[in-house]
């Protein structure tokens, strides 16, 4: 039997972690032959409702669960964390853009930044998916100087996996088709869906689909996905975050079958600027993420990267102080 890991859920009584700890547990991100002891991280008010997924998770009786803590102190939550996922923030309503969200939140993420700084493990891998996700991570990142920034990353999964399915029903084809979907850039609605690279059983994709659908339907219907599910369901999207988090998560720790999205501390690659959070087509393995490196860029890509580097510019401009 492998050695129990840690793993850090915020956020722990929200709606995404209402799908996300229930999958964990049960083996869904790091295999069923991997015990787990979940670390739930909650504010004051909101224990009472986290004991009730205490009580659900332990009336599963999950095999892999070796322990479960439920504090509202994150030195607590993050005590030698081997996985922090960092979900606890608010989400935004109808006719907002995620980084309205950057105020209300971003005070959560440099106490996080820290707290994980003093007490995670040396190796642990952080995942931001609380909005506005890639800035939030800058935060965290930037208040915990003893961790490595490559540590900390932000999801754009979501959107990968969105534009999975968009290009796979357009082709009549399945998603296990479609190889090489890259999401560049913020999780925002600046995000660049680039199909540039992409194959559909074998077929690159710009021969399959007009570039008048790509240009017109695909992109904004990936970028603006989010708020499609808001208005539909009047809540962001939960059980597809969790999946989307899980799916970034074992990629990172088990490996990739592919490449990937995943937003990561930009080293200058693609020319973005150093430092900021940037979602880049990425290939995991032996716990490591790999930039895709030579990928060549028509001007419409360029601009495109160039748009979604801007906001996320401005972002942590916007941030500064929180930045140590
Ligand atoms: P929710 O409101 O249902 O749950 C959030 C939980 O976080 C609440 O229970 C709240 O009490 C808790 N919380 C707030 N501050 C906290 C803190 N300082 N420490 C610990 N917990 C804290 O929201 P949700 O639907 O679960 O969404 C959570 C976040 O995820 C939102 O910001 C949402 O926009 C974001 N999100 C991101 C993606 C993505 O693709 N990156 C996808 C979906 C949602
Ligand atoms: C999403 O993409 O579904 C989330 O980021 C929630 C939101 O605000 O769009």
């Amino acid at each position: 039997m492998k050695q129990p890991v840690r793993i850090a859920i915020t956020g722990a009584a929200g709606n995404i972690s209402y799908s996300l700890a229930f999958r964990i547990a049960s083996g869904d991100m790091l295999g069923k032959d991997q015990p787990v002891i979940l670390q739930l991280l909650e504010i004051t008010p909101a224990l009472e409702a986290l004991n009730g997924v205490v009580m659900e998770l332990n009336d599963c009786a999950f095999p892999l669960v070796q322990d479960i803590v439920a504090t509202d102190d994150a030195n607590v939550a993050f005590k030698d964390a081997d996985y922090a996922l960092l979900v606890g923030a608010r989400p935004r309503g109808p006719g907002m853009e995620r980084k309205d969200l950057l105020e209300a939140n971003a005070a959560i993420f440099s106490v996080q930044g820290k707290a994980l700084n003093d007490n995670a493990s040396r190796d642990v891998k952080v995942l931001v998916v609380g909005n506005p996700a890639n800035t939030n991570a800058l935060i965290a990142s930037c208040n915990a100087p003893d961790l490595n920034p490559g540590q900390f990353t932000a999801m754009t999964r979501l959107d990968h996996n969105r534009a999975l399915t968009q290009l796979a029903q357009k082709t009549g084809k399945h998603v296990t088709d479609v190889e090489g979907m890259i999401i560049w850039g913020n999780h925002s609605a600046t995000q660049y869906p680039d199909i540039a690279h992409c194959k559909v059983a074998g077929t690159p994709a710009a021969e399959l689909v007009e570039r008048d659908w790509y240009e017109t339907t695909f992109i904004p219907d990936v970028q603006q996905r989010g708020a499609a599910i808001i208005k539909a369901r009047g809540a962001s999207s939960a059980a597809s975050a969790a999946s989307s988090a899980i799916d970034h998560m074992r990629d990172w720790a088990l490996g990739s079958s592919g490449v990937v999205s995943m937003a990561i501390s930009a080293d200058g690659s693609y020319g973005i600027e150093p430092g900021i959070i940037y979602s880049y087509p990425v290939v995991c393995r032996n716990g490591a993420y790999e930039i895709v490196q030579g990928l060549a860029l028509d001007d419409f890509s360029k601009q495109k990267m160039k748009a979604t580097e801007d906001e996320l510019r401005q972002e942590r401009a916007a941030v500064e102080h929180l930045l140590g």
